[in-house]
């Protein structure tokens, strides 16, 4: 029995509803006996107010600004950690010792290439498709191929699908890029870790050899870090409802993958660049703000605002410090898209409209100036926020059917309908 309950008072009736307290965060009402009870259903559209599940991986603190992977601050993983270390961390709750990190990134990198009859599917796209209808087409084409992994009730084939979908995502992302301009697929390389493997996917040809610049990789790795997990946002929403009507993970993800893709989630950043694009030059920025504030125009800052963060997102913060230092790298500091993001970023946190909305940059607004200027096309960030965000959609899943007092997702509604009336045969209608 909870300790504090919260009662509501009906029509002359009362319900006492058990007030359940978290380790951080605010305390939750448990209302699942209320229908029972009171004949009543609870309205959220959009779930603003609602706990979904349990979980004990990703905290967010919306207010302070502040995000933990199972406990430990975003911005010492970005600095002190690397993107396997984080996955092993959100999978298994703990920090792995070097042993375990071994096997783990043993395991990892002899998964990372794929059935090479899965090149034939790729083949079934136009060249021009976007790489995330391929992403989402071969990635719940998994299915077909690993029979052995599909089990969800078996633990370790719980454990088989999840490395397998860590592995080989940066391949098929890798593979959807190539695919998409023309080039050879390039295999994945056991001599390279995660990020560098992935660049070299990206950008080796076969005529020659193509050394992956350190500073870079780094970069990338610290983009995977920032992107692994972020508690039961969209997509991971979308991954969990899947996988307790007991799908197989390979279809659960391919399903987080299509949800991440709209502009208002993990499309933002592809809009945010060719926003910044369309802006262009920072006398064009007061219209542009001005349409944001425009209730008769559909037009929003993309990488501005957040359901949860009304501060700075935490990993805008350590992602305009990657900016900075990537493009300086590259010798491209004066990159005009860089110089119109930053003084947006200025203009937009001292103008009302945004201050009373707490509208701050989050996740989104840098990471595609970094990504364009290592080379990728506008197309492919998302792709890499779906292959980043594979490991916290993994781990909130196997949280998920791990829980036993797991059941299918089904909500209720308020239905606004017509109720019940007779057919009319179409020659009185
Ligand atoms: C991600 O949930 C997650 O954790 C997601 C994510 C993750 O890691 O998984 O963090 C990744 O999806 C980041 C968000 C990326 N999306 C964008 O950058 C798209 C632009 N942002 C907006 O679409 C919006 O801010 C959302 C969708 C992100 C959040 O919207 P909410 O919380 O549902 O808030 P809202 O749409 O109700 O907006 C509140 C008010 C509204 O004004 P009023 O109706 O109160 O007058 O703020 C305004 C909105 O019009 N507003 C904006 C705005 N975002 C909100 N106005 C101008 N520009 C914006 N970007």
């Amino acid at each position: 029995m909870a300790e504090r309950t919260a009662t509501l008072t009906l029509d002359g009736k009362t319900y006492d509803l058990p007030v359940l307290s978290p380790s951080a965060g605010p305390d939750v009402l448990d209302i699942r006996k209320l229908y029972a009870q009171a004949d009543v259903f609870t309205y959220d559209p959009g779930f603003t107010s609602t706990a979904s599940c349990d979980s004990a991986i990703t905290y967010i603190d919306g207010g302070k600004g502040e995000l933990l992977y199972r406990g430990y601050p975003i911005d010492q993983l970005a600095d002190e950690s690397h993107y396997l270390e984080v996955c092993y961390l959100l999978m298994n709750g703990e920090l792995p010792n070097r042993q375990q990190m071994e096997d783990f990134e043993y395991r990892i990198t002899r998964h990372t290439m794929v059935h090479e009859q899965m090149l034939n599917f790729f083949r079934g796209f136009r060249r021009d498709s976007h790489p995330m209808a391929t992403m989402v087409g071969v990635v719940g084409g998994l299915s077909a191929f690993y029979h052995d992994s599909l089990d969800i009730n078996d633990p370790w084939q719980r454990e088989v699908a999840s490395m397998r979908l860590i592995a080989k995502l940066p391949t098929i992302a890798a593979m959807a890029y190539k695919y998409s301009v023309g080039q050879p697929f390039v295999y994945p390389r056991n001599d390279l870790d995660y990020a560098s493997n992935f660049l070299h996917m990206c950008f080796a040809v076969p005529a020659e050899p193509y050394h992956v610049e350190p500073a870079l990789a780094k970069a990338m790795d610290r983009i995977f870090t920032l992107h692994a997990d972020h508690e039961q946002n969209a997509s991971t929403s979308t991954v969990r409802l899947a996988g307790s009507s007991g799908a197989n993970p390979f279809a659960c993800i391919a399903a987080g993958i299509a949800c991440l893709w709209g502009p208002a989630h993990g499309g933002a950043n592809q809009a945010c660049l060719e926003m910044l694009r369309e802006i262009g030059s920072v006398d064009k920025i007061p219209e542009y703000v001005a349409r944001a504030k425009d209730k008769n125009d559909p037009f929003r800052l993309m990488g501005f605002g957040h359901r949860v963060y009304k501060n700075f997102d935490p990993r805008a913060k350590v992602m305009k410090e990657s900016a900075d230092e990537v493009l300086d790298l590259l010798g491209v500091q004066d990159n005009p898209l860089l110089q119109v993001a930053k003084e947006l970023e200025r203009i937009a946190l001292e103008d009302p409209y945004f201050v009373e909305k707490k509208l701050y940059p989050n996740v989104d607004f840098y990471s595609g100036i970094i990504l364009e200027a290592m080379g990728f096309p506008t197309s492919m960030f998302t792709p890499i926020f779906a292959l980043s965000r594979t490991v916290g959609w993994i781990s909130q899943w196997m949280e998920m059917i791990g829980d036993p007092q797991g059941k299918i997702g089904r909500p209720r509604q308020l239905y606004t309908g017509s109720t019940a009336r007779d057919y009319v045969h179409v020659d009185q209608r």
